[in-house]
């Protein structure tokens, strides 16, 4: 709901339980009002009216209150916006009108010198918290073309606290999304991507509580969440007056984004901003609800358990294997199953093959179909990996285009994995994808891609082009055209983001991806804490996760249980990625009860609300999934210490006054002694795990 006053200068946005308000000044400086609970209109006419920020020598009053701040003027925080015309650099604003479209607020202001149009966008839906944030900057011509250097989303002002906690998902390859939370000292934060991708570095998501004093249930919680698959840069800034300030938006410098021609324009990513009274567990509910109902395409749909080849088999894969595998994958319950690298082109290690996307004559003679036939004959659906970004200089496609990768001429073309990235802000590379792509979801019957990224850009070079930064952005938008244009060609296929694991998983892949495959690291110990990192902001419906097999073959050759793999895994959307010809009729049967257990649990998962119950670190740790009646605790030990029982479980959500029945045990327990003393889950030794739903009872 959007409401403004009389004068038509101050805006008041709100969701169901908070609000935001803006306002202009006489000199038409747009200040920030307020974020944080619901406020009425008259509250923000409160606000506006108060006094201005006192003269300090040396200091700006606009900073830390502006809404948006430009590079220009008295102003020393770090810009929004960052703009240049020959001989001209900076923005001096002037407010031209606002405009209200449904749940969307639009503010739009232009500059006397540049031909500019700038325009705020805010919508704020009925049913969530989350206020998206974007901008659009246009060349409304005549004149010099218009460069961007840095045009951020949105800028978001904290109220003023005695402190504020920065909380961030930090990481690397195969160690993604570890949430870490630190007190904001003085200065800027700054988290990005320099990598062309999103990167496994950082997820783009901050999340902020005042005075370290928020808990999983109680206080709090300021969260800003930037919707960008690109390089990209959050400065959290705590300035001198001890104001706090959010800037992101795409790009890591500010070197330039883009040259505007009249009539051109640009649209920035969507920086969200959420505030919960909740703590860190109402608020990811809250983003992990707004994603589901508006972000993530087709949520309501149930995500199948699938099977992947790939720790199984490598480069070394055959359609006589991949029909072995598939056979054992359909007896054990698995829907859906995946044949990862090395079906194409001359692809039989990573040194070839990228970017020939027919499938290998001498490993699939007669094309992917018979194979999809199987699968599809044994009630599976049938999924591949492509990487269509990319390319091996050994290809045909390099050999035949050389031209088509990012690079600098007369420079070193450098590789990673063997592999060069294609610049897709070409038309001729995005269209030769497109039609490769088609053809070969057209091939066979094909129900799922699981769609990879697997190396930074380093030579961001366009011989030929006069301003070939432009790639940086124009790649990102090539890639979500690319996958609209494929969806809507190809309806009923259903898409998964992967970069080396989770180098590519934000807002922006989110809304055109059905799932993300989270990390390369599949073993069950670690991928608790990139789990528990992981769902701080995005749900458990998006989130992969594989069994595979014990001792762990890639990192570590841990050994565990099927137990433990599996309850570790089935916190997200399950899949299994063993050497299912070498699991023995035991395991095979023991993992069929798993996946079938699943299955029942599944709607709870992805569609239930998450309550992190403990979070992992040596000892217990602990999810619970609620939905209507039901709920569901999934439960991990790393190591029993002294003999002691691990603690018992205080669960959340639940009708005090109710009784509910553990459908393991039959045990009838009291929602009111659940919630209070808690749930012992038996647990013991070391790296043991259980599920352990409960129903409530109807009387
Ligand atoms: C990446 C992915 C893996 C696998 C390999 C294949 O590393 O994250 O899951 O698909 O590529 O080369």
């Amino acid at each position: 709901m959007i409401e403004s006053t009389g004068d038509g200068r101050t805006w008041v946005l709100s969701g169901p339980t908070s609000g935001y308000a803006i306002g202009l000044t006489d000199a038409d400086e747009l200040l920030h009002l307020h974020w944080g609970p619901r406020i009425a209109v008259e509250d923000a006419e409160a606000l506006a009216a108060q006094a201005p920020p006192p003269y300090r020598p040396f200091e700006s009053p606009l900073d830390g209150h502006e809404e948006y701040p430009v590079e220009g003027g008295p102003r020393f925080v770090r810009p929004a916006l960052s703009l240049r015309t020959p001989g001209v650099r900076g923005t001096e604003w002037s407010f031209a009108a606002a405009e209200t479209d449904g749940d969307e607020l639009r503010l739009r202001f232009t500059d006397a010198l540049h031909a500019l149009g700038l325009t705020l966008h805010y919508r704020m839906r009925d049913d969530a918290d989350v206020v998206e944030r974007w901008v659009t900057v246009a060349h409304e011509g005549p004149g010099a073309e218009l460069e961007i250097l840095r045009a951020d989303a949105a800028v978001w002002t904290l109220p003023r606290r005695d402190s504020w906690r920065l909380g961030q998902l930090h990481g690397r390859w195969a160690a993604e999304s570890r949430l870490v939370r630190a007190e904001l000292t003085y200065g800027e934060k700054i988290i990005g991507s320099r990598r062309g991708h999103t990167g496994h570095q950082h997820l783009p998501w901050v999340a902020l509580d005042a005075d370290g004093e928020s808990t999983e249930e109680r206080g709090e919680v300021y969260g800003c969440a930037l919707g960008w698959s690109g390089s990209w840069r959050i400065a959290v800034q705590h300035l001198p007056d001890g104001q706090v300030q959010i800037t992101g938006g795409a790009g890591h410098d500010d070197s330039g984004l883009l040259r505007l021609a009249p009539g051109d324009s640009y649209t920035s990513p969507v920086f969200a901003g959420l505030w919960s009274a909740g703590g860190f567990g109402g608020a990811s509910q809250a983003w992990h609800a707004w994603q589901l109902a508006r972000v993530i395409p087709d949520a309501a749909a149930e995500r199948p358990v699938l099977y992947n080849s790939w720790e199984a088999t490598g480069f070394d894969i055959s359609e006589e294997r991949q029909r072995a595998l598939a056979r054992r994958a359909a007896a054990m319950g698995v829907e859906l199953f995946v044949v990862d690298d090395a079906w194409f082109g001359a692809r039989t290690s990573d040194r070839a093959g990228l970017g020939d996307w027919t499938p290998n004559p001498e490993r699939f003679p007669r094309g992917l179909a018979p194979l999809a036939d199987e699968v599809h004959a044994l009630g599976m659906d049938f999924g591949i990996w492509v990487e269509p970004e990319m390319v091996n200089p050994d290809s045909d496609l390099y050999r035949a285009h050389p031209d088509w990768v990012q690079h600098h001429p007369g420079r070193t073309r450098t590789e990673y994995r063997n592999q060069l990235v294609l610049n897709l802000a070409r038309p001729d590379v995005r269209e030769h994808l497109w039609r490769q792509l088609d053809q070969l979801l057209g091939s066979a019957p094909i129900d799922y891609v699981k769609w990879d990224f697997n190396r930074c850009f380093t030579d961001p070079g366009w011989p030929g082009e006069e301003y070939p930064q432009r790639l940086w952005v124009e790649h990102v938008h090539a890639l979500y055209g690319l996958l609209d244009r494929l969806r809507a060609a190809h309806p009923g296929v259903v898409f998964e983001s992967c970069s080396g694991g989770g180098g590519r998983i934000d807002l922006g892949i989110l809304s055109r991806t059905d799932q993300v495959w989270t990390s390369d690291n599949t073993d069950p110990l670690d991928r608790l804490a990139i789990q528990h990192g992981f769902s701080q902001l995005h749900p458990a419906r998006v989130m992969a996760a594989w069994v595979t097999d014990s001792p762990q073959t890639q990192l570590n050759g841990r050994r565990s249980s099927l137990r433990f793999r599996f309850v570790s895994a089935m916190a997200g959307v399950l899949g299994i990625g063993g050497d299912l010809t070498r699991w023995s009729e035991e395991e095979l049967t023991e993992a069929r009860g798993w996946v079938e257990l699943y299955r029942r649990i599944r709607p709870l998962v992805q569609h239930g609300e998450l309550h992190r119950l403990r979070a992992p670190g040596g000892g217990l740790s602990a999810v619970q999934f609620l939905r209507g009646e039901e709920t569901v605790v999934l439960a991990w030990l790393q190591a029993q210490h002294y003999g002691e029982p691990p603690p018992p479980l205080r669960l959340r959500g639940l009708d005090p006054a109710a009784a509910y029945e553990c459908l393991e045990s039959g045990a009838v327990h009291r929602g009111a002694v659940l919630a209070h003393q808690g749930l012992h889950t038996g647990l013991t030794g070391d790296l043991d795990a259980a599920v352990i739903r409960l129903r409530r009872r109807s009387s």
